[in-house]
Parts: C-alpha cells; structure tokens; sequence
C-alpha cells in the first residue's frame, strides 16, 4: 500500500503544490485572461487550493477548483474554511472544490469565463481531450490559460531529465513550447499569447515562500517532519529526491516554463 503513495499524495499530506513562476505567473495569467471583479473562474488541478483563495479573495471573484486528488481538495477546502471563504453564493465570492478528472469536466458547457491551470495539463495521459474539456466549458469570448514547465532545447541532457522528474513528480515529461501551442490550437482556441521563461531555482524558493508566507511555510515544514517520522514510503522518497535535487548547472538552458492563453 505504502509503495503506491505518489509524489502528489506526499503533496497532499504536506499541503504544498506549486507551479513556476509562482505567484507571480498567477498573476500573469489572472492578467492575461481577464480576470477581475464579478468573474467566474475554474482552477483545474488546484492542487493545495492557494490560486483559488488568491483569485477570490484580491479579484472578487467566484472560483471553482477542481482536482483529481482527494487529498487535496480536503486541504483546498480547509483553507477556504481558514481565509473565510468557504460559503460561496451568487451574492458572495468565495471558491468551491470538487474531485474531478481534467480529462472529463463535472460541467456543462459555456459556464466560466475563464479556466487555468498551473503545472497540471502535463500529467492526463491525454492532454488534447483535457485542453479541448477546457475549452468545452469556458463561455464563449473567454479564456483558457495554461502555465506548464517546458524543454527550452530538445533533447535535454540526462541530467536536467533527472532534475526536472523530481521537480515536477517523475511521471511527467514536459513538452516543448510548440508542442502547447498547438494543443490550444487544436482545442480552437485564438488570439494565443505565449511567454516562455528560463526556470530560475533561486526565484522559484522566492516564490514558494511569497505564496505560502511565513506562517504557512512553519505548517507545512512542521507536516513535512511528522510525515518524515512516520512514513518509510516518504523517508525513500526524500532520499531519491536529494540524490536528484543537485541542480545541473545547464539547467536554465533547457528547463523552463511558458504561459500560454487563448480565447474561446
Ligand atoms: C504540480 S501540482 C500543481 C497544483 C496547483 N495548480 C498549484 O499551482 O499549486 C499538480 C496538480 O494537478 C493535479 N492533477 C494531476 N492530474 C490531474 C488530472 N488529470 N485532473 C485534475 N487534476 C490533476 C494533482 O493532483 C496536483 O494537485
């Protein structure tokens, strides 16, 4: 049982998940779809739940998060409960999160007008079907955003494979930057925009500290030591982490991560 436990279960249990670029490329996306006051908004593979609570909380907005993890819509859900936001109505922003497959939407079409996702479109076995999912269910006029990792440079040399697995979860091989585009364009999608970008580690630790604060960050290393303490499945998962986390001095050269944002 314990040998099944993937990187996204650890995820879970610590309550951290992030993208690149951080909060920053949230808000890029946010600026890029056109998100503000008033707005519908699906966050698919939220993760921990902090882009929907950020989304709702600065813009006003209505989020919906979804993710196929259990776990971590529980955390998402918890956080809701912690930053008040958990009674969404069609008077009150707030966010919602329900368990669901980027792959088949729980929702009819023409209802948001806007989906992102953040460093989650690489992982459905089949990404077109969850681009064109997206798109199935954004009002037309809006927009579909994307912020996943990227090979700057193909092939990538075995070393940045290695850093680059253990960044994102090793059942994951990020695609190139035309490789996106064309599964928006295929989805139907127009009016592409795309910023691509160099993975900086240094920014990226930056980052993950400016969106979980400093208070989170004690929560989270504190459920990092208890999960440490207990778990032999985790403790081999630190070790393989460490044994692959030297970071390839080439890597900026090869890794990186693009946003990509289409309209409907
Ligand atoms: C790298 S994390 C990013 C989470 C979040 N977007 C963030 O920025 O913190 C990837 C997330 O995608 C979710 N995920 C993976 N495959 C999925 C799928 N097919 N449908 C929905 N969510 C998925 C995982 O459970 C995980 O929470």
């Amino acid at each position: 049982m314990e040998n099944k436990q993937t990187f996204f279960d650890f995820a879970a249990e610590v309550g951290l998940t992030k993208h690149p670029g951080g909060v920053g490329a949230t808000e890029e996306l946010i600026e890029l779809c056109h998100i503000g006051e008033g707005k519908c908004v699906l966050d698919v593979g939220c993760g921990a739940g902090v882009t929907p609570c950020f989304i709702a909380k600065r813009y006003g907005c209505r989020v919906v998060g979804v993710d196929i993890s259990e776990g971590m819509v529980e955390r998402s859900r918890e956080r809701a409960k912690r930053e008040g936001l958990a009674d969404a109505d069609n008077e009150h922003p707030g966010v919602e999160f329900r368990v669901a497959d980027a792959q088949d939407l729980p929702f009819e079409d023409d209802l948001f007008d806007a989906v992102i996702t953040e460093s989650v479109t690489a992982f459905p076995e089949d990404k077109q079907r969850a681009v064109n999912e997206y798109v199935r269910v954004t009002k037309p006029g809006g927009y579909v955003g994307l912020n996943e990792s990227i090979w700057l440079k193909v092939p990538p040399p075995p070393e940045v494979v290695a850093w680059a697995s253990q960044d994102v979860g090793a059942n994951v091989k990020p695609l190139t930057s035309g490789d996106w585009v064309g599964l928006l364009e295929g989805a139907g999608l127009r009016e592409i925009t795309v910023r691509t970008y160099e993975i900086n580690t240094q920014n990226e630790a930056k980052e993950i500290f400016r969106r979980y604060g400093c208070v989170g960050m004690l929560g989270i290393w504190g459920r990092m030591l208890s999960l440490y303490a207990r778990s032999p499945a985790y403790r081999r998962f630190v070790k393989e982490v460490r044994e692959g986390g030297i970071t390839p001095e080439n890597l900026d050269e090869y890794y990186g991560y693009g946003v990509y944002v289409g309209r409907k």
